[in-house]
């Protein structure tokens, strides 16, 4: 069937003997756009046999090659970036220039993830043993890193591409090889980034790209024996993934509920703008996107008021003309959604906007009044629906956060720093800002869940060091 994408292994474009293809289906159109193989687990087995001998010779490949390599991938990324954009509109519904962005990105990423890892691979310890009570100076130690082996990278489907790279890279330039398994929507952007590393000459076999069924290959690979590491983002699968997977270390997001405290001081229009940007930007289909706003009573109708004439100012519709809110990328997300709405509407929420709905596209919505036994209190969305939960003390907005199964970021508007540096040291989630929206970026930051938001640590420094394992040589003198 010629127009089923194929899957990459062994430096080659292969169709699977399975004969079947999944379909992606278009979020804005509904209808089927592309065709993926569905990958056998046979298949899955070759893949890793290749991706383990290709590289035993990988990691014996000078780490300046490999940064060479790395920097050539993200130089033919960048200038593939229109037609894996294009993917990603009528893939996921991704506005238009973000799309481009999200490409961009990637590339920054892969670059900086080269220069990074020849700092960081090319420096070791040495320790002498005199240091430590009842030796003399008789050892000495040597420490490198050395990588782990193959690295399965399960990207999600909101950026396919970056947080695809965001595995690849560090994993590359670390010395280990690499499978990746693209999630449905955006495995044809996902192809098409592998397709620029294909491009810039990487061996065979080093990089590898299953699409398929996650009932067919999706436990076969995270409990397959041939990997040694699972970098994952995405939602609850996260958490089955890491009770079936072997000894392997896991780097794991999961998702979030952020929050957003607002006290009396805020500046109300730097909250407001901020609210709306992290909350409706990709139609809140962000781990980091703002999914709660906890506002102290006494600025909450002012700000209400900042934030509804914002939304109003929000285009609705579809990817490629750059509209603001766009279709939700399954009909059973968009079906989600709605159930946390209508939750919110019999339990007596404050509709700031009517609920509207055509197909998978939901138009921003503001739920005000929003009070604990709602889901929407606790429960993420990933669509264009934002509860404010009105507070009258600090430490009840930090109360909320931290009861939180989620853990990823918070933000606290305020223009006392003292204030924001005591709610930042309260609230239970990897990382805080200060007076701005959550957000991964810059790319090279620590990126961090804790609880049920995570497992370790990313951000460019990490990974690659989360993909490696120390090596000691001791030399022991007479
Ligand atoms: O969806 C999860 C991403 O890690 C969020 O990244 O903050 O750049 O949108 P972002």
């Amino acid at each position: 069937d010629g127009d089923v994408f194929k899957y990459y292994a062994q430096g080659h474009w292969n169709k699977s003997s399975s004969g079947k293809f999944v379909p992606i289906i278009n979020p804005t159109t509904r209808k089927t756009h592309f065709k993926v193989q569905a990958c056998t687990q046979k298949e899955v087995n070759r893949v890793m046999e290749s991706a383990k001998t290709a590289q035993k010779s990988w990691a014996k490949t000078p780490l300046w090659k490999r940064a060479e390599l790395l920097h050539k991938a993200a130089a033919i990324l960048k200038e593939h970036k229109a037609p894996i954009a294009e993917c990603l509109v009528k893939e996921i519904a991704k506005p238009a220039k973000d799309a481009v962005t999200e490409v961009i990105r990637s590339g920054d990423l892969v670059s900086y993830c080269a220069e990074e890892g020849v700092r960081i691979l090319g420096e070791g310890k040495f320790l002498v043993s005199d240091s430590f009570p009842g030796n003399e100076r008789t050892k000495y130690c040597l420490t490198s890193k050395i990588p782990l082996g193959v690295v399965l990278a399960i990207p999600p489907f909101n950026y396919p591409v970056n947080l695809a790279v965001s595995k690849i890279a560090p994993a590359l330039i670390a010395g280990n090889s690499i499978v990746l398994k693209p999630p449905t929507q955006g495995a044809v952007a996902a192809l098409h980034m592998v397709h620029c590393f294909h491009l810039a000459g990487f061996p065979e076999g080093l990089i590898s790209c299953v699409t398929g069924k996650g009932s067919e290959i999706g436990d076969f690979l995270t409990m397959h024996p041939g990997v040694n590491c699972i970098s994952f983002t995405g939602g609850d699968t996260g958490i089955a993934i890491s009770k079936k997977a072997g000894m392997v270390p896991l780097q794991m997001e999961l998702g979030g509920k952020d929050a957003c405290i607002v006290l009396e001081d805020a500046d109300l229009d730097l909250a407001a703008a901020n609210i709306v940007k992290g909350g409706f930007s990709y139609s809140g289909q962000r781990c980091t996107a703002v999914k709660v706003a906890l506002v102290m009573e006494s600025v909450a109708n002012t700000l209400v008021k900042k934030i509804n004439d914002k939304i109003a100012k929000l285009t609705v519709g579809p990817p490629e003309i750059d509209s603001d809110v766009t279709p939700v990328v399954t009909e059973s997300s968009a079906n989600f959604i709605e159930g946390l709405v209508m939750d919110a509407k019999e339990k007596g929420a404050t509709f700031c906007q009517e609920y509207v709905r055509e197909g998978n596209l939901i138009w921003p919505l503001l739920l005000d009044n929003v009070r604990p036994d709602m889901r929407i209190a606790w429960e993420e969305p990933f669509g264009p629906v934002l509860p404010v939960i009105r507070i009258n003390s600090v430490e009840e907005g930090i109360h909320h956060c931290n009861a939180s199964n989620f853990g990823l970021q918070g933000c606290v508007f305020t223009r006392d720093i003292n204030k924001a540096m005591l709610i930042s040291d309260a609230m239970e989630t990897g990382t805080v800002q200060i007076n701005s929206a959550p957000a991964r970026g810059p790319d090279h930051f620590p990126f961090q869940g804790l609880k049920d938001s995570g497992i370790g640590s990313q951000g460019i420094a990490n990974s690659i060091n989360m993909m490696t394992k120390v090596k000691t040589t001791i030399i022991n003198l007479p």
